[in-house]
């Protein structure tokens, strides 16, 4: 994708399973997303981001591919994929691939061959290490779904790794081999039409030499291991000849998603001349809210410090100016939904949605519009363990309730607030039942409240959550200072208000925006300085006549102007 056309698109990503079922199996289907690529036009996005279609057991929703060329089954067939790829460029939508390349499923082909004896050509796919007699493991890793990083493999007599499940083996980046076969998939699908990757987990590709165990930090054997393999000694090295020998051969928009990414890492991998990437997914916002160093990871819940949101977006903004480029999310299928999580989802839902939207969308970078969160969708919170899906969350249960005796309830309060499950819910379509995603039994329930939050009912409401999204996708299609103008925070140490401003030539975008649901009182800078306002984009009517100089900001406000 040329350069001049990425900077100013926005991205709407589906999670394909969740999306629409069109033949009532309970399960979204590319017919599904096909039949609802009107609404994704009508919203105005330029890019789908689809998460994994390839064959998949399915221990992590495809996450885990058996087969790189293939279609999933539940999903439908190669030619509903080529009539919804055709029916995105018909619309003028581009079309980004999930590329999960770090691992396999176990139940790929390669596995399969791999484990059967260490002389096996495909052996040298993947990572092994000796099993000792007293069968103690090469290393203190823990995986990310709970357990060892390390799988027996009895045939060999060795261990095999997996950095996710034990249906996940990592692959084995030194190996050539590996490299040619993954540019080879990649190529299959340029070739097909697509046009370019979400890559998974990409900066974990490249593991340190010998393996060594990672620092303790918690009690027991296991420690968290992502810290040792995200920032690897090949990575760049990997990425750029991936891009040699693929990528520049192709007009491609990529995003890699890169857990614990530093700011360095950033700037080296989407820098515009050396770099290999055109953008990262970082994750230092989404780890405010979890108390750090505390070895429960994510579950470790700690409220949002605004101050801290405003400091880490701060730099990542100051970081990439001009020499790289910032994805912005606040949601994805791996996160909770923000209105939950950062907003309110009671009586201030669209309020905060809305302000949500405008702090992100005001940023320098490219938005990323998650399923449903044009709709101001919730988390859910769900009764009973056996209502949820997601591999991690049950991982996590069993081991809190079963191994360490916690309170089931409390483990259900943390999955309320932090389960992957949240976002995963089916979208929510119409009022009927099911939220109108399947007229069968879905895989996982609809949130109970798609009888209000629903694509119908925002769609006939000028008001909702929804148009406000199409407005904001459309200012950036019209405002060249949303796409180039250079980032400035105000006020680092008020811990209720986020407001910036982006400044191209004469021109200055203001975006202030109330996280609280109380009134705040907001006053701008003086050396702000500025003869007119002009309003773009609010959540409340705004009197005209209202400075924003110095007002009284309403629960959760947001409003983005010019000033001139
Ligand atoms: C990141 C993906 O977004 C997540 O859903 C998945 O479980 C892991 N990578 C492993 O592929």
């Amino acid at each position: 994708m040329p350069a001049a056309d990425w900077k100013q698109s926005v991205v709407y990503q589906i999670y394909p399973r969740s999306f629409c079922d069109s033949n009532g199996d309970g399960v979204g289907d590319l017919p599904g997303i096909t039949s609802r690529l009107d609404y994704l036009k009508a919203l105005g996005v330029d890019v789908v981001w689809l998460s994994p279609v390839y064959r998949s057991p399915n221990d992590d929703n495809g996450y885990d591919i058996s087969d790189y060329r293939a279609i999933m089954d539940e999903f439908g067939t190669m030619a509903d994929f080529d009539t919804m790829l055709a029916g995105m460029h018909a619309r003028g939508i581009r079309l980004m691939m999930d590329l999960v390349v770090n691992h396999t499923s176990d139940e790929h082909p390669w596995f399969q061959q791999a484990r059967q004896s260490r002389d096996n050509p495909y052996h040298d796919y993947y990572i092994w290490r000796d099993m000792p007699a007293d069968s103690s493991l090469p290393n203190n890793w823990e995986a990310a779904f709970s357990g060892s990083v390390w799988e027996p493999n009895p045939a060999t007599g060795e261990y095999y790794l997996h950095m996710f499940s034990k249906k996940q083996p990592d692959l084995n980046w030194e190996n050539p081999k590996v490299r040619q076969e993954v540019y080879a998939l990649m190529r299959f699908w340029l070739d097909k039409g697509v046009d370019g990757f979400r890559m998974d987990v990409i900066n974990m590709i490249s593991k340190p030499a010998g393996l060594p165990d990672a620092p303790v930090i918690r009690a027991g054997h296991l420690q968290p291991s992502f810290g040792m393999v995200t920032n690897g000694p090949r990575l760049l090295e990997f990425l750029r000849e991936m891009k040699a020998q693929v990528l520049d051969h192709y007009e491609t928009l990529t995003v890699g998603e890169a857990p614990l990414a530093t700011i360095q890492q950033g700037q080296d991998i989407t820098n515009v001349y050396t770099g290999a990437l055109n953008m990262l997914f970082q994750f230092e916002h989404m780890d405010l809210d979890a108390i750090p160093g505390d070895g429960r990871g994510k579950w470790a819940l700690k409220p949002l410090a605004l101050t801290d949101l405003k400091a880490s977006m701060s730099r990542w903004q100051d970081a990439l100016w001009q020499t790289g480029w910032n994805s912005l999310y606040l949601s994805n299928h791996d996160q909770p939904r923000p209105v939950s999580r950062w907003g309110d989802d009671g009586v201030y839902r669209v309020a905060s949605a809305k302000m949500l939207a405008t702090f992100l969308h005001g940023l320098q970078g490219t938005p990323y519009v998650y399923q449903g969160e044009e709709l101001g969708m919730t988390n859910v919170r769900f009764a009973r363990i056996e209502d949820y899906r997601d591999i991690e969350t049950l991982n996590m249960y069993r081991e809190a309730v079963q191994d360490r005796h916690e309170a089931p309830a409390e483990v259900l309060a943390r999955i309320h607030v932090k389960s992957r499950d949240n976002a995963r819910t089916p979208m929510q379509w119409d009022a009927t039942a099911h939220g109108g995603f399947t007229t069968g039994t879905p895989w996982m329930q609809t949130n109970p409240n798609h009888t209000e939050v629903n694509a119908a009912q925002a769609r006939d409401d000028a008001d909702s959550v929804w148009h406000y999204y199409r407005r904001l996708i459309a200012l950036r299609k019209q405002l060249p200072v949303l796409v180039e103008g250079r980032y400035a925070l105000l006020q680092p140490e008020d811990p209720n208000v986020y407001a910036y401003i982006r400044t191209l030539g004469d021109e200055v975008l203001l975006v202030v925006c109330n996280f609280t649901p109380r009134e705040q009182v907001f006053v701008l800078p003086p050396n702000v300085a500025f003869e007119q306002q002009q309003l773009l984009i609010a959540n409340y009517v705004v009197n005209a006549a209202d400075s924003v100089r110095a007002c009284t900001l309403r629960p959760f406000e947001a409003r983005m102007l010019v000033l001139r």
